[in-house]
């Protein structure tokens, strides 16, 4: 079989063509759409873009195998850059209790919540988990989902979080690129409970560097908020992260503002990631740093808030925003990045430009992959979908759906196109 692929008959074809560098300001909105446009892949990597006329004339397409978007929308995958999903089990006595309308603080002292997870986490075997994890990245694929950052942060201890990273390292590539992120710092376990300063000193110096030194994460990340990390754990924590060479995240503001933002962006973390809660006064640093916005909308409607990020004073301010799913069992049980793109749009005024930019090159740039995925250019993976629309703006509007005809993921087509569909011929 050809190992070359020809995609034609894109009514817009989403490139995100653009500077080498996180979107902010007005390059959010530019999508470099190319109508009528083709694509050329060759051994999973992009090998031409650009008008039919054009593309379809190279020497290169000749004899590639086509596959017809019968004018659809073609766009990059989407780069789900904030995920817990090895979770173990749905936590649907939570559930029940929210609905009863306790809030999330007062589910996990009534045993619920994060450390309810954990003790699932620590009882599964390892393949068990895998199975777990390989259900929801199938999942998250079928909705277009072609990245994915995980955090360990639901076994607490030594061994098992170590091997909750192992998992995810096995998971990579298989089909979607799995990027681990080390959590430890996600809540105090019941071993050290009453003694938060005592367990982060416990991840600084026993667990931090074998994390490093077996190079089983790219980035820390730390959950600071009321009933979670104070800033001054926040801070010595990713100092040690720093030092032994992570990327840093940090769950930031979800609940109360702790000046965990702030401390990120003075840091130069990759992401300072929710912000629901974060102080106005904060976001002209946030904007002037390198720092990363990632805003989660699926927990804050899960949650029964209204209280959605600031997305619309970020972008204004100049800040890089990206959008994620936050997929986990407690506050945001959702794999389809295409309901967060509604939410962002119906919830925080994003335009479906902006949003498609922040769940595609700007989660890209999280995750520090945005040199291989995130856009369709020539030279980089081909990560693409075919959307069932013929306007990319349609992919806000329709929320709850999932308008993703086709993943491909480097190349390869991920699950079974429906019969009679794109059918392949060979172009000559
Ligand atoms: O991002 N709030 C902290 N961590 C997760 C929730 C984890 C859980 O409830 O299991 C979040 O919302
Ligand atoms: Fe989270």
């Amino acid at each position: 079989m050809s190992s070359r692929l020809l995609i034609r008959g894109a009514r817009q074809l989403l490139t995100l063509r653009g500077a080498a560098r996180p979107r902010r300001g007005r390059e959010l909105s530019e999508l470099a759409i190319v109508e009528n446009g083709a694509m050329v892949v060759e051994n999973g990597r992009i090998a031409a873009v650009g008008s039919s006329s054009r593309v379809e004339n190279l020497s290169l397409a000749k004899g590639a195998l086509e596959l017809n978007a019968q004018g659809r929308v073609v766009m990059p995958g989407f780069i789900d850059c904030h995920t817990h999903l090895m979770y173990g089990a749905p936590r649907l006595e939570d559930f029940s209790m929210r609905l009863e309308g306790k809030d999330y603080e007062q589910i996990a002292r009534a045993g619920g919540g994060i450390l309810s997870t954990v003790k699932l986490v620590r009882a599964m075997t390892p393949q068990r988990l895998k199975v777990q994890a390989q259900r929801e990245l199938q999942r998250m694929a079928q909705c277009g989902t072609t990245s994915v950052e995980v955090k360990s942060g639901y076994a607490l201890e030594d061994h098992t979080e170590l091997r909750c990273l192992r998992i995810l390292q096995s998971l990579d590539g298989d089909p979607l690129d799995v990027c681990p992120t080390f959590l430890g710092a996600h809540a105090v376990p019941p071993e050290y409970e009453g003694r938060p300063d005592a367990w982060i000193d416990h991840l600084i110096e026993d667990v931090l560097p074998v994390v490093a030194a077996k190079n089983l994460a790219r980035f820390v990340d730390v959950y600071c908020d009321r009933n979670a990390f104070t800033l001054v754990q926040a801070r010595r924590y990713l100092e040690a992260a720093q030092k032994l060479g992570f990327g840093l995240r940090v769950h930031a503001a979800q609940f109360q503002d702790l000046g965990a933002a702030t401390l990120a962006a003075e840091m130069g973390a990759r992401s300072a990631d929710h912000l629901e809660h974060l102080n106005r006064a904060s976001i002209p640093l946030l904007a002037r740093s390198q720092t990363i916005a990632v805003l989660l909308p699926g927990s804050v409607l899960f949650l029964g808030s209204s209280k959605y990020a600031p997305a619309r004073a970020l972008i204004d301010a100049g800040a890089a925003v990206a959008l994620a799913t936050d997929y986990n069992p407690g506050t945001s049980p959702v794999w389809n990045m295409q309901m967060i793109l509604s939410l962002a749009c119906t919830q925080m005024r994003m335009t479906p430009a902006q949003a498609i930019t922040a769940a595609t090159v700007n989660g890209a740039h999280v995750l520090g992959i945005a040199g291989r995925t995130g856009t369709l250019e020539a030279g980089k993976q081909a990560d693409f979908l075919i959307l069932d629309a013929s306007d990319y703006r349609e992919i806000g509007y329709y929320f709850g759906a999932s308008l993703v005809a086709l993943t491909v993921k480097a190349g390869r087509i991920l699950g079974r196109p429906a019969e009679g569909d794109f059918h392949g011929k060979t172009s000559d």
